[in-house]
């Protein structure tokens, strides 16, 4: 893989780092569409997904990405069929126990975000130990969205406030004490969001954090969502003027 990467870079395939986005967030779709085009199992799909995971993590590490947020599991994806968010669940906890040593030896700082009381005991486990384990880590920070909803992030961040508000933890009611709150307190702007799959939704993913965003969709599915096509995206990222409100 780092060959390919270095003739991209050669190529000028990617932008340089100062062009390069602090933040990336990924809604990864298509998992389920690439799999049936395949006659295959849905399973197999997101197996594949994770190879991506895997692959994106590595690149982002590698080029310099401050921060990569990815939305594994929503809270509205209970609906699934049982053995699909089973199989689901399974994977988080064997990406965690196979990737973390590696993830910790390359710097990166590992951590989840959504309401992890849900999950079985075994991945809220094994998510503590990758936490735990990469907390020091200056390089890439990785934050998995599991058990994940804006709305949810939202509200629970205000009831926090109102509890502290109420014991007259504040001087004065700012901005900051509410996104304090938020499970996203210490990363910086979102400042790419990526979906794939050719869906033109946000799916209750970072509703407050990516005000600013520039968005990037592709009908590339996630499994096919290569190092050449984050190439691609980043460069459309790199060319577009970002004004944030002013002229
Ligand atoms: C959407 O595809 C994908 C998901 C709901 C799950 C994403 C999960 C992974 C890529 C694997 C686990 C993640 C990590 C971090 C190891 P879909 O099933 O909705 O696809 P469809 O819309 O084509 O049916």
């Amino acid at each position: 893989m780092s060959r390919i990467l270095n003739n991209l870079e050669r190529a000028g395939s990617i932008p340089p780092k100062e062009e390069l986005p602090a933040h990336v967030a990924i809604i990864m779709d298509g998992n389920g569409r690439w799999a049936k085009e395949r006659r295959m199992p849905r399973s197999m799909g997101h197996k594949a997904g994770v190879e991506r995971v895997r692959g994106i993590v590595k690149m982002c590490d590698r080029i310099g990405i401050k921060a990569l947020t990815i939305y594994a599991f929503s809270t509205e994806n209970w609906a699934r069929p049982k053995d699909e968010v089973s199989i689901l669940m399974q994977l988080l906890i064997e990406y965690l126990k196979n990737e973390m040593d590696e993830l910790n030896e390359n710097n990166v700082k590992f951590r989840s975000i959504g309401d992890r009381s849900a999950l079985s005991k075994e991945l809220q486990a094994a998510i503590d130990y990758s936490e735990k384990l990469t907390e020091k880590n200056t390089g890439l920070i990785l934050t998995v969205a599991i058990n994940y909803g804006s709305r949810d992030e939202i509200f629970r961040a205000a009831r926090i406030m109102a509890e502290k508000y109420k014991n007259n933890e504040y001087g004065e009611l700012t901005r900051e004490c509410f996104e304090k709150e938020l499970f996203t307190e210490s990363l910086p702007e979102v400042d790419l969001l990526i979906r794939t799959s050719g869906e033109y939704r946000i799916s209750n993913f970072l509703l407050y954090q990516i005000a600013y965003s520039e968005f990037y969709f592709t009908q590339t599915y996630w499994p096919d969502f290569d190092d050449d096509e984050f190439a691609l995206a980043l460069r459309s990222y790199a060319q577009r003027s970002r004004r944030f409100g002013g002229v």
